[in-house]
């Protein structure tokens, strides 16, 4: 047995939370950035990026000496019996098809690695990446740079994880399912060894080890991301056919079909559409990859339209209580795709605040988490907008208000909060958190999904 259990090439979100989960169960992990500054700071037990819980769990475990982090890659998989592939794979802004640089370096690096290790070693792929990369990008470099053999030397699996960010150390240690994509029994079977003990009572009936080969993993993670993204795009197409009748509120459509058990209520909650890192990327490459191999994914690609049109219809709503934008200060309630997060990832914030301010609008904006990272995004985007510190600054003077993701700071606010403190009280929620009722008594208010009478 090696000094370190599992190795793990990546220190992005999914790569550290992994990493700090495994090394908080008494399990010796060591993980490799070629960043040297975060691998200090992680080395000092400091995350180099927000996510809910993280910063006291990676004190505690480098702490206890069970996390540590090296900038060679070999280092780490020389160290351990197991390596995670935990790296981006970020999509090609042309054609919006996956690059897989990080993945075949991943590759070319652990197979080096391998020419000096004596020992069977097994390499997990847990990036998201499209069917056959695993096998014919991972496995190629891992054999033809090792001189090994898969399946004899090497064992070789895909096992996708299904992180949301915010809730990430949450679902590592209570994941509702473990899926394995296999090379071989051997590697199968290695890997499922390691997470009976990781797990322990947790594996059965309500988390259940499933295994199946590789390429049929890879689509499995497209799958979900792809349901869950079409749910919220079904639940915001509806949202956009309440608004057509008065009176009718989607919160109730929802509601109503989310208790039947086949349905569920989860991820039909309509707003301002998905963002973040996962969604955007996996729906358009799996959109890209069918379509490479001439098939096109319809009703994928529809969830993106869908979705596309829904930060917009934000826009549309404003438009009603304000005429035009022309000369108007607008506040973003909210910059981060998503509460408790500050990744600014195809965040609708990002299109609202282009079109505000193609309109002729002032833009102002406020994040509870998201400031620097929003700064960054907007620059990026060459979106000029004022940033400021608190939600009583950012509504301060501006003829409209719109909720972009719902931070709970924003849950309380009153009506009273925006008619004391805009220049022309309109609210837009974007995120359904507000009395409908309550606030369009008192001022001019848009809710998405629901036209009042
Ligand atoms: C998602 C998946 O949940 C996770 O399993 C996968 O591994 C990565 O992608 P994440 O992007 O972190 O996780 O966030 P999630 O909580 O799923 O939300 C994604 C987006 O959907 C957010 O912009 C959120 O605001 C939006 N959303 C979510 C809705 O608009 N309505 C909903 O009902 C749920």
């Amino acid at each position: 047995m090696s000094e370190y259990e599992i190795s793990i090439v990546g220190t992005g979100f999914v790569g550290l939370v992994t990493a700090v989960c495994f090394a908080d169960r008494g399990i010796k992990t060591i993980c490799s950035t070629r960043n040297e500054k975060n691998a200090e700071l992680i080395n000092q037990g400091i995350p180099p990026f927000f996510e809910n819980g993280l910063a006291e769990l990676l004190k505690k475990v480098v702490d206890e000496g069970n996390l540590v982090c090296v900038t060679s890659r070999e280092e780490a998989v020389l160290k351990s019996d197991v390596t995670l592939i935990i790296v981006g794979t970020p999509f090609n802004h042309i054609d919006k098809s996956i690059n897989l640089d990080y993945m075949k370096q991943a590759g070319t690096d652990i197979g080096k690695a391998l020419a000096k290790k004596d020992d069977y070693h097994l390499v997990a792929v847990r990036s998201t990446v499209v069917p056959g990369t695993s096998r014919n990008m991972v496995g190629k470099e891992l054999t033809e740079l090792s001189g090994k053999e898969l399946g004899k030397d090497i064992g070789l699996v895909m096992q996708p994880e299904f992180l949301a960010e915010g809730r990430s150390i949450e679902d590592t240690f209570w994941p509702d399912r473990i899926v394995i994509g296999e090379y071989d029994e051997r590697s199968g079977e290695t890997l499922q060894k390691l997470y009976e003990r990781f797990y322990g009572d947790h594996i059965g009936e309500n988390c259940p080890i499933i295994r199946m080969n590789i390429e049929s993993a890879e689509l499995v993670k497209y799958a979900n991301n792809s349901f869950l993204a079409t749910k919220i795009s079904f639940i915001n197409e509806i949202s956009r056919i309440a608004e057509l009748v008065p009176g009718v509120d989607v919160g109730k459509v929802s509601n109503g079909i989310g208790l039947d058990y086949r349905i569920n209520h989860r991820f039909l909650n309509s707003g301002v559409g998905w963002g973040g890192s996962c969604f955007p990327k996996d729906l358009n490459a799996i959109v890209a990859f069918s379509r490479s191999k001439g098939l096109e994914a319809k009703l994928i690609q529809s969830a993106i339209d869908v979705n596309d049109d829904q930060a917009l219809h934000a826009i549309e709503l404003a438009e009603e209580l304000l005429g035009s934008f022309n000369g108007k200060t607008i506040a973003l309630l909210g910059l981060a795709f998503k509460p408790g997060t500050d990744d600014m990832r195809y965040a609708p914030s990002r299109r609202i605040a282009s079109k505000a301010v193609s309109l002729g609008a002032k833009v102002k904006g406020y994040d509870p988490k998201a400031k620097e990272s929003a700064e960054e995004a907007f620059g990026q985007d060459g979106t000029e907008i004022v940033f400021v510190d608190s939600v009583e600054e950012v509504v301060k003077d501006t003829d409209c208000a719109i909720v972009c993701a719902e931070w709970d700071e924003f849950l309380e606010l009153k009506p009273e909060f925006f008619i004391n403190n805009m220049r022309t009280p309109c609210v837009v929620d974007g995120r359904r958190i507000y009395d409908a009722l309550e606030f369009s008594k008192q001022l001019k208010y848009r809710i998405i999904g629901h036209k009042l009478e």
